[in-house]
């Protein structure tokens, strides 16, 4: 069967982590969440952890080497081989053209992407509501699900809490470093025939299903 990635871009609170898993349960490919990896590496206290951490609580981006190379080694794992969706990475232009080299050298198919739309405003009421899972990182809203951070995650039994970066300033900061150096890889992969752009402000289950169908029907016109 041959390979399939996806890139699933967007800013923060777009509701990445939340369409991973229809992608994922659609192509039987590998959730790789860059933002999650790290959060475990700062949970266990590796030294990646211990590198990240800072950049991440302020908002801002790790350094690009540090995530070039996790994920290097991450498409290269066993459960990639039917291909494997990268949420959160790429995030700068040079994240960008190391994936895409990294893709060819490897011999694995270059992937399609997914860019879900979501203005400010929005962004922000969802990330000051989101709380998530320690244990399994499933993805609540305090306005939709009812609990907050202590209460019991209804998927695992785990226990809920509140990313450090979903205070808000530390949301302004990534929404700023976000257009600031995320916004420009929408033309790098539309000129190259790679994206797709979905809106992402209707219910869950609307975006899914937009975002299946945008896949299904190809690639957006270059600009
Ligand atoms: P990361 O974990 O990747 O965070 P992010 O990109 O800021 O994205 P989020 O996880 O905040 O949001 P999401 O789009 O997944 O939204 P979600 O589905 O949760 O990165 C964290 C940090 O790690 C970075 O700041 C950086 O420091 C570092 N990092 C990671 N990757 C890096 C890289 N490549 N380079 C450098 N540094 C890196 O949804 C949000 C909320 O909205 C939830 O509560 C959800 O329930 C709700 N929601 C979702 N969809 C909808 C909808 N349609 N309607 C209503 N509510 C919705």
């Amino acid at each position: 069967m041959a390979q399939r990635n996806f890139i699933l871009l967007g800013p923060p609170g777009a509701g990445k982590g939340t369409q991973a898993a229809a992608l994922v349960k659609r192509f039987g490919v590998a959730h790789i969440s860059t933002g999650d990896m790290l959060r475990e590496a700062v949970e266990k206290g590796t030294e990646l952890g211990r590198q990240g951490q800072e950049y991440m609580n302020a908002g801002k981006l790790v350094p690009d080497d540090l995530v070039i190379n996790i994920v290097r080694q991450r498409v290269q794992e066993s459960d990639c081989e039917a291909g494997f969706l990268l949420d959160g990475f790429p995030r700068t232009l040079a994240q960008a053209e190391a994936l895409s080299a990294m893709v060819d050298e490897l011999g694995l198919a270059q992937p399609r992407v997914v860019n879900i739309v979501v203005d400010d405003e929005e962004i922000l009421r969802r990330l000051s509501g989101r709380r998530m899972c320690r244990e399994c990182n499933a993805i609540y809203h305090v306005a939709q699900h009812n609990l907050d951070v202590g209460d019991t995650c209804p998927a695992c039994g785990g226990k809920i809490y509140q990313r450090p970066d979903d205070q808000k300033e530390a949301i302004a900061e990534r929404l700023r470093v976000y257009h600031q150096q995320t916004d420009p890889l929408v033309p790098y992969y539309t000129d190259r025939g790679q994206l797709v752009a979905v809106p992402g402000e209707g219910p869950i289950d609307e975006v899914r299903d937009a975002m299946l169908d945008r896949l299904a029907a190809g690639p957006d016109e270059g600009a």
